[in-house]
């Protein structure tokens, strides 16, 4: 079985349990590669791309009425929904295609001030591709609807990159993507169907 072919079957497990989170990650997939290629970042995109595409997979095992909540989620329910970044990172250090990703789905959710999960590593200690998927991921997060909360419009989203930078976002990607995100502007795609 090819990358690409494996990646699709978990994209599809991924639907089929919550087609919001596979929707979502491949436009994380997508606009990592768009981002590092806008910014000039010499990085295997390829790794990037399979990563970004990955990067919620661990969400295959977290309750499904977990993932979709309205409302408030429990502590006990944030820290089962926190697990995904681990859980997915366990799914694919072993698999020969996927060991390498792995290691960047694991620190995704990593906040450069040092209080994210599951490492608390803090500023450069967090792999660059991670540090990239964070912030696409939280572009795309803010950027769709969910059945809780409304999109919120590109200039709200521009002042909360500049306001977390140096707190939750790398100080020295935000800025990049502000300009990225100003020179997508309002095309920036909000869904995506599968091939
Ligand atoms: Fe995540
Ligand atoms: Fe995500």
């Amino acid at each position: 079985m090819s990358v690409m072919n494996e990646m699709r079957v978990f994209l599809r497990f991924l639907d089929t349990k919550d087609s919001y989170t596979r929707e979502h990650s491949e436009r994380v997939g997508r606009y990592a590669i768009e981002f590092a290629e806008f910014a000039n970042l010499h990085i295997d995109i390829e790794l990037l791309h399979t990563s970004a595409m990955l990067h919620d997979v661990g969400k295959l095992f977290v309750p499904l009425d977990i993932i979709t909540k309205a409302s408030r989620l429990t502590a006990e329910e944030f820290q089962q929904m926190q697990g995904h970044s681990r859980q997915g990172w366990g799914m694919l250090q072993q698999n020969k295609f996927f060991h390498q990703a792995a290691d960047i789905i694991k620190y995704h959710h990593e906040r450069w001030d040092g209080g994210g999960y599951p490492g608390r590593l803090r500023g450069e200690d967090i792999p660059l591709m991670s540090r990239i998927i964070h912030l696409v991921d939280a572009v795309d997060v803010m950027l769709t609807p969910r059945t809780y909360k409304k999109p919120y419009p590109i200039e709200w989203v521009v002042s909360e990159l500049h306001r977390c930078s140096g707190t939750q976002f790398d100080p020295n990607l935000s800025p990049l993507i502000v300009d990225w995100v100003g020179a997508r502007g309002v095309g920036l795609p909000r869904t995506t169907k599968a091939a």
